[in-house]
């Protein structure tokens, strides 16, 4: 596969530290074989995430100099506002500090609603698939968070152009046993982050809304990865070849009646985040009213006026095509490339990462002794490349009965940064992860030595099964 040249030039660079396979296996120990508590410094590539560590441009340090740090009324904020309204047609925003602080102060919101105006007793949010952060605010407040993922994304081997999409028949029949009126929010993630990165198409995002707006239920659109969404959709979906992305995306967000965003994924800004309605003035001021104790004032939330600048600028060059092109298209090169050399992934590769399937992989370790995790301290041994687990490890166990939860799935995630590494990295990664094969066989399982009882892959410690 052809690699896209970057679209931009380079102004400043970051030195990176080069580190042996010693000196970063000792550097693992200390970290008790988790790369969460590894010191970035002791990192070559690091492919934690995608969250808050892109590249900004030019234009928007430039915005950062332009920051109003008033406490009420920031003229960055009005221009937020516009640039929310120019993409996605909604009327009222706040800025929260990042996706999570807008899921903390709309989740209450829509639960009260449900109980006072529908009458709801048992509150449920259903999804293609919550974040973690997203069903932990859902369950926080006392609710249940049901995903409805299409069957499709568990088969990583098939192609398929949607495994982001809702099921609508699993969807229906959610609806209908627990009781339109008992589901406080359906919430379309897009791109949908724990199936790969992958995309919802238009028609599905359209068909949720229907279904919502006949049982009367609100739909919120975690938005992290809006402008990848919309270029899949003009990549694969008939009819969408010659819309423009900005098109694109404002229709997606007809099919939503609100939306929470971490600002630090498509909007390219290092910290931020949104939530923002369409025109729902009473549940707007509940918000508001939620957002000053929690956030902050209602014209910054959590941000600095400087970033809010940025973030309105964000919002335009995210959506960039030529932009969105060079990155998708850098992730793409990847999966390819691992594909190519014998590495089981999820495929087609998604929008902001790629998902190799640790379970085929390394088959002869079970699940329980996280696959996933042992693949990404291999991979930061043999080349400084921090990865992270997703599967069983991350899942965690079922708080009543205190069993590991099944996970569909034993993966490791390579996060790719917007605008940091070079096409060059992607083949030392590659490069790496091929090399790193050979050795399968012989990687051995996880035993905890410490472990956590909430949010445990964060801070755990392990050992080596002997
Ligand atoms: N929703 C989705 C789909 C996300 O991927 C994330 C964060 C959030 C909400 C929460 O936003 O971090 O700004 O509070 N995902 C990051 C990740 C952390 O690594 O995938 P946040």
């Amino acid at each position: 596969m052809k690699r896209l040249p970057e679209p931009f030039r380079i102004k400043m660079v970051e030195r990176i530290k080069m580190t042996t396979p010693e000196h970063r296996a000792q550097a693992l120990e200390t970290a008790g074989l988790n790369p969460f508590l590894l010191k970035s410094e002791d990192v070559y590539i690091d492919l934690l995430t995608d969250s808050g560590t892109g590249a900004m441009s030019d234009n928007q340090w430039a915005g950062m100099m332009m920051g109003d740090e008033a406490y009420a009324g920031s003229r960055n904020y009005y221009n937020l506002c516009d640039a929310v309204k120019h993409f996605f047609g909604y009327e009222l925003t706040v800025p929260t500090h990042q996706g999570r602080g807008a899921e903390q102060i709309l989740f209450p919101c829509l639960i009260e609603r449900m109980r006072q105006v529908r009458g709801g007793t048992n509150p449920v949010f259903i999804s293609n698939y919550h974040f973690d952060t997203t069903a932990g605010h859902v369950e926080m407040n006392g609710g249940k968070a049901i995903n409805v993922l299409t069957e499709k994304a568990f088969d990583t081997d098939t192609y398929d152009d949607w495994k982001g999409n809702f099921d609508l028949d699993t969807l229906r029949e959610t609806i209908a046993q627990h009781g339109a009126h008992n589901i406080a929010a359906i919430i379309t993630t897009i791109t949908c982050n724990s199936s790969g990165g992958q995309p919802v198409s238009m028609a599905n995002m359209r068909e949720v809304y229907q279904i919502a707006k006949e049982a009367d239920i609100p739909v919120v659109i975690d938005s992290a990865r809006y402008c990848e969404n919309a270029w899949f959709i003009k990549q694969r979906e008939t009819g969408y070849e010659n819309h423009s992305i900005t098109d694109i995306i404002r229709e997606m967000y007809t099919y939503g009646d609100m939306l929470t965003m971490s600002a630090k994924k498509d909007p390219l800004v290092n910290i931020g985040g949104l939530c923002c309605v369409r025109d729902h003035e009473e549940l707007f001021q509940a918000v508001q009213t939620r957002c000053v104790p929690m956030e902050g004032f209602i014209t910054y939330g959590g941000m600095a006026g400087r970033d809010m600048e940025a973030l309105a600028r964000g919002l335009h060059e995210g959506a960039e095509e030529d932009y969105l092109n060079y990155r998708i298209r850098q992730v793409e090169y990847l999966g390819e490339r691992l594909r190519e050399g014998g590495i089981p992934i999820q495929y087609p590769t998604g929008g902001h990462a790629v998902f190799v399937d640790a379970g085929k992989m390394l088959p002869h370790i079970p699940a329980e002794q996280f696959p996933g995790h042992v693949l990404a301290n291999a991979l930061y041994v043999e080349a400084g490349i921090r990865a992270v687990e997703i599967g069983s490890l991350l899942l965690g166990r079922d708080p009543l009965t205190g069993d590991q939860k099944p996970s569909p799935m034993e993966l490791m995630r390579l996060t790719i940064p917007r605008r940091v590494y070079t096409n060059d990295h992607m083949d030392y990664i590659a490069d790496a992860l091929i090399e790193l094969k050979e050795k399968a066989a012989s990687l051995k399982g996880l035993d905890f030595t410490y472990e956590p009882t909430v949010l445990r892959h964060f801070t755990a410690k392990f050992r080596e099964k002997t």
